[in-house]
């Protein structure tokens, strides 16, 4: 029954033949039968096929994280015969059909460190040896139904197993694998990412320029698309034990492409400037089944992005771009939400109302790092993000930006090189696109608030010809070197604490310089291009001044 030509034809030239015709580097000295090594003509052991080695009997480490669903136990069924030798206990020529030991050539016993040995250490490999049934599917949410699962993928007895992927006779594949791994075929007949189809990790046919670390060192493929699910994860030895990773530290997941050596842009040189998302910082904080609202402040590359989902499409749902696409969030209305609709909802896991923030750098009137609440369009004032602003005269906007336009907390906080998108890293303090000069004077010039005059014509701020122009705008900016920030907020004032009579126009003034005179400290909205200020500034009393 053992004789099956099939099998002894495959294994023959592989590694898997250890007698002293083998092809590998492991391998007896004189033995010449090849199924020996596993299988006895006689029942000798209780375990089927005629398995001619002993059990390990070793107790493993179980690959177990946040995410597992499968109750995986201790390894069973066939998995422990391959283990017989992958665990690196017993001799590989340790066979119950032989008084003796079949002797090894190089002296080898057990099988050498390196890949080859898993140890018993399994946490850092693909989980086998439990029950993968439609409940399981059920609960993981990405699974293919085991009973649409097709050949050559293969259960035993319900149970996933070492050859649910491998078929030890046969080497066609490489690695003894039932199905090639070019496309991650292999993992995709019993996983089904949401997302996967549009992706670049699994279209894009970019290569490795050579430079720093080869992203495929453990795989024989030179695309992305080839490497597909391995670009990223290894079924075994892995970096980090959790989800299976090439790497412990999160981001390098993704550095040895994202450098400019795979992908286009080097996204990498962000993360080295001054202010910047400290990706770096934080290693294994970051959980995925952590709240949508992070309680535990760290950032990963992972927070912000969805590898499985992340595409190139430039509007793929209402508001956020495709490299968001798929991430989780928390909406204006600080709920969790499992997929963003808006790019600023990705913020507001953070930023909101996440525990552990720090104070804002300018110390205002009303103060606020809630930044959820300074959006909120039910404030008195804010800029345009979550939906368009209150004022209906802004004569200072460019084209194509208008009074009902809507803008992107990255049209303000992203790269200073802006061929790269996204808040990773900038020269500019608070992570911000321009220059935006916050001192105590500052000379005006489109350098100093380039930032604002991106989108606000610095003519028709600094040179508009009625009261206002001159008088509020002109006099403090150019003529006094007031900078912005001193009366103004970037983000908004929460209708919690300021008012329709006091904090339109986003006025909250820098009360390190701005102070209260003997009328208080006050902005007071009286119409359109009309207000009147009660306060005290580099020693001048306005008590008050007012513009109409
Ligand atoms: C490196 C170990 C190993 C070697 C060498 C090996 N086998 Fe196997 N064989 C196994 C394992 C493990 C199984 C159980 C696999 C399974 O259930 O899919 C098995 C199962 C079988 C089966 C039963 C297949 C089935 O579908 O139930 C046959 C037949 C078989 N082997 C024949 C051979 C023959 C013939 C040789 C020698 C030419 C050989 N094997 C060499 C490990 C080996
Ligand atoms: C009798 C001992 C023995 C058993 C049992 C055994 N293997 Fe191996 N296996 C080896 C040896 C020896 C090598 C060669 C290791 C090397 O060269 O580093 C090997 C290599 C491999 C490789 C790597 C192939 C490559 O090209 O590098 C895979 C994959 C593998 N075995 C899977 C399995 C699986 C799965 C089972 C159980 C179904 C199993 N083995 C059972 C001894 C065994
Ligand atoms: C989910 C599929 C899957 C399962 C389950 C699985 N393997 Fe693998 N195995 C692979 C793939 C894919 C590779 C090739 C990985 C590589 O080279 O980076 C591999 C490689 C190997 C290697 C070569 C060493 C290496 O790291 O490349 C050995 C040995 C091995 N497997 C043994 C086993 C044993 C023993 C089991 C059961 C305890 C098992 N495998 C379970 C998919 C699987
Ligand atoms: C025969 C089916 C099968 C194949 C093939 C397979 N997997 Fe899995 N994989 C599973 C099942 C089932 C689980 C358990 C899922 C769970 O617990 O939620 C799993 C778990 C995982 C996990 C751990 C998930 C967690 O939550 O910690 C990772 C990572 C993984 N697989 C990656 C891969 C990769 C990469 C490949 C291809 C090299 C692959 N799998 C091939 C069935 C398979
Ligand atoms: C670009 C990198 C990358 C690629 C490509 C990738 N993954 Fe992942 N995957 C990750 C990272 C990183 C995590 C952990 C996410 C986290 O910690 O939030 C993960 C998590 C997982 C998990 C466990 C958590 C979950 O979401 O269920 C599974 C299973 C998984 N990946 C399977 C796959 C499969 C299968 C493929 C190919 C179809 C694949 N991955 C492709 C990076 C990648
Ligand atoms: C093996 C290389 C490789 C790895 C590893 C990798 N990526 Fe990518 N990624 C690419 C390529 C190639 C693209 C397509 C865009 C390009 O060429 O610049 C891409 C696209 C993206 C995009 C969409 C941007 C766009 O314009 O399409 C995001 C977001 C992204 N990757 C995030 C990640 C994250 C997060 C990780 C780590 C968990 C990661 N990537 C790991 C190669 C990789
Ligand atoms: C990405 C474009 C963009 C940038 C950059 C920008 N703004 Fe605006 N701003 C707008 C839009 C659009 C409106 C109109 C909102 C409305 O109609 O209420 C606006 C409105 C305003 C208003 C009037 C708000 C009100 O309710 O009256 C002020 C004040 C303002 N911006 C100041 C600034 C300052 C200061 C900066 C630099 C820190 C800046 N803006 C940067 C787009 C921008
Ligand atoms: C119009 C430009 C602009 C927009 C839009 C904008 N910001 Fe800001 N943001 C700034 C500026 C300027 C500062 C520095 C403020 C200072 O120095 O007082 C800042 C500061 C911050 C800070 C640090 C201090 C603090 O207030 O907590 C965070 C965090 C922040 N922004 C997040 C966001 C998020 C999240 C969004 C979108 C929901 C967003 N910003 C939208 C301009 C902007
Ligand atoms: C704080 C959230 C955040 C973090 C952390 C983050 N990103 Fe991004 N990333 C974004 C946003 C937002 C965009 C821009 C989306 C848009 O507007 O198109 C982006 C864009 C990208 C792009 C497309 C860039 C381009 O213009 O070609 C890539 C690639 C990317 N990110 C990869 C990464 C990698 C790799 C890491 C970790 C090393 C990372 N990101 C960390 C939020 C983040
Ligand atoms: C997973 C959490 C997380 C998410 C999501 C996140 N951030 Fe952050 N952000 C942080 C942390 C933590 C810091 C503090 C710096 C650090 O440690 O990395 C920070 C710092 C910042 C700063 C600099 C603040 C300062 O005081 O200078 C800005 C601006 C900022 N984030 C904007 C954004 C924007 C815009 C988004 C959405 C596209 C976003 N963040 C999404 C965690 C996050
Ligand atoms: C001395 C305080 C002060 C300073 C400094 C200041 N503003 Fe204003 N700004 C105001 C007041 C008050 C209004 C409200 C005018 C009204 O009644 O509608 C205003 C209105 C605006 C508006 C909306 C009207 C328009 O012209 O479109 C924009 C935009 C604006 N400021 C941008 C800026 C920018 C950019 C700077 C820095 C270069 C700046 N402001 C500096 C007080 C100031």
């Amino acid at each position: 029954m053992l004789s099956m030509a099939i099998y002894s034809q495959s294994i023959v030239n592989s590694k898997h033949n250890l007698s002293v015709s083998g092809p590998g580097d492991i391998k007896a000295t004189s033995e010449s039968e090849i199924c020996i090594f596993c299988h006895t003509p006689h029942q000798s052991s209780p375990r089927k096929p005629l398995w001619n080695r002993q059990d390990p009997g070793s107790v493993y480490e179980i690959y177990n994280t946040s995410t597992t669903d499968a109750s995986a136990g201790q390894p069973d069924g066939s998995s422990v015969l391959c283990l017989s030798c992958h665990d690196g206990t017993i001799a590989l020529g340790d066979v119950l059909s032989r008084a003796q030991p079949i002797e090894f050539s190089g002296g080898i016993s057990v099988m050498p460190p390196g890949t080859s040995n898993l140890t018993t250490n399994l946490s850092d490999d693909h989980p086998i040896s439990f029950i993968y049934n439609s409940s399981l599917a059920a609960s993981d949410g990405e699974l293919v139904d085991p009973s649409a699962l097709s050949a050559p993928v293969k259960l035993e007895n319900q149970k996933m197993q070492c050859t649910s992927c491998h078929e030890p006779h046969d080497d066609t594949f490489g690695m003894f694998l039932v199905a090639t791994r070019s496309n991650s075929e292999l993992c995709l007949f019993c996983h089904q990412k949401n997302g996967w189809s549009l992706t670049q990790h699994n279209l894009s046919n970019a290569t490795w320029n050579g430079s720093g670390n080869d992203p495929w060192f453990h795989t024989p493929y030179t695309t992305v698309a080839e490497n597909a699910c391995e670009n990223c994860h290894t079924p075994h030895n892995a970096g980090q034990d959790s989800r299976l990773t090439n790497y412990q530290a999160e981001e390098n997941n993704c550095l040895d492409c994202h450098n400019g050596n795979v992908a286009a842009s080097d996204v990498q040189a962000e993360f080295a400037k001054i202010y910047r998302h400290r990706v770096y910082s934080y290693t294994l904080v970051h959980d995925p089944v952590e709240d949508a609202l992070v309680q535990t402040r760290h950032v990963e590359c992972v927070d912000c992005h969805n590898p499985h989902y992340s595409n190139s499409s430039s509007s793929f749902s209402p508001q956020a771009s495709g490299a968001l696409a798929g991430v989780r969030g928390v909406n204006s209305a600080g709920n969790s939400i499992s997929i963003v609709q808006n790019e600023y909802e990705l913020c507001y896991r953070c930023h909101a109302d996440s525990p552990d923030k720090p104070g804002s750098p300018t110390t205002r009137q009303i103060a606020q790092n809630n930044v959820r609440l300074e959006f909120d369009p039910a404030n008195p004032s804010f800029h345009p993000v979550e939906s368009a602003g209150r004022n209906s005269n802004v004569p200072s906007l460019i084209s194509p930006l208008s009074e009902s336009s809507t803008i992107y907390c990255s049209d303000c906080h992203a790269s200073d090189n802006t061929n790269i998108s996204g808040p990773h890293g900038s020269v500019y303090p608070h992570i911000l696109k321009f220059n935006y000069e916050t001192g105590t004077r500052v000379s005006e010039s489109f350098q100093s608030y380039r930032l604002c005059y991106e989108c606000h014509d610095r003519n028709a701020i600094i040179n508009r010809n009625d009261d206002f122009g001159q008088n509020v705008h002109r006099k403090h900016i150019v003529e006094e070197d007031i900078p912005c920030n001193q009366c103004h907020d970037p983000h908004g004032i929460s209708s919690s604490q300021g008012t329709e009579a006091n904090n339109t126009h986003l006025i909250n003034f820098n009360t390190q310089i701005v102070q209260s005179t003997s009328g208080g400290l006050e902005f007071v909205d009286d119409g359109i291009f009309a207000g009147r200020c009660y306060l005290r500034c580099h020693g001048k009393n306005h008590n008050p001044e007012s513009y109409n």
